[in-house]
């Protein structure tokens, strides 16, 4: 990792991010902010439908299809956006992270979240939520799934702002 971190801060990005002028940092982590929110938002509205439809039934499966075809290519481009933004800031200065336990905390936090929000997809229940149709055995083991996916993006957020204070 050291050697990774290393690397990178001397890279040709390293070096972009450090040398055109004052306002390339705050306007990368800006973008970084706008992903953040834009896949925190859209997480947030698909997984308390998804908690709504597994533990409430109050939630018609073709409401539900109509807020997972919004919501979900949105939080994917928030997360590419965050990712690529993200590679510019820690080129910046990526050695001043070592030893930092947040930025340890982070990145197998967002895996954590990554792979969640995969098996999400893969899973029988929210394949037959696309077509609008219920499927009340599996729903309920998707909405904790998307409890999980809270508290994950939650505390990769939280991982990712106590970077800074470290
Ligand atoms: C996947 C590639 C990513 C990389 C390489 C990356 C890297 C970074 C770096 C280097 C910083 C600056 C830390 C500092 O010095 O304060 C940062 C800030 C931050 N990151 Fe990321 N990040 C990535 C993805 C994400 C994701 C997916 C999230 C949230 C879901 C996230 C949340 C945050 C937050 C909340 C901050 C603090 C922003 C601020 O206070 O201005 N990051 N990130």
């Amino acid at each position: 990792v050291i050697d990774f971190l290393t690397w990178i801060e001397a890279s040709a990005l390293g070096q972009l991010m450090r040398q055109s002028g004052p306002w390339t940092y705050p306007i990368v982590n800006l973008v970084h902010i706008f992903g953040i929110s834009t896949l925190f938002g859209s997480v947030v509205v698909l997984d308390v439908a998804l908690i709504r439809a597994g533990f409430t039934r109050k939630m018609p499966p073709q409401t539900m299809a109509a807020i997972a075809r919004g919501a979900a290519p949105l939080a994917g481009a928030g997360l590419v956006l965050a990712a690529v933004s993200g590679i510019g800031l820690l080129a910046s200065n990526a050695t001043e992270y070592i030893g930092n336990p947040f930025f340890v905390i982070k990145f197998p936090v967002i895996a954590l979240g990554l792979a969640n929000a995969l098996m999400i997809r893969r899973s029988q229940a929210w394949q037959t939520l696309q077509r609008g149709v219920s499927a009340p055995a599996d729903t309920r083991r998707l909405a904790w799934m998307s409890v999980g996916s809270l508290f994950t993006w939650s505390a990769a957020i939280s991982a990712g702002r106590m970077i800074g204070y470290w």
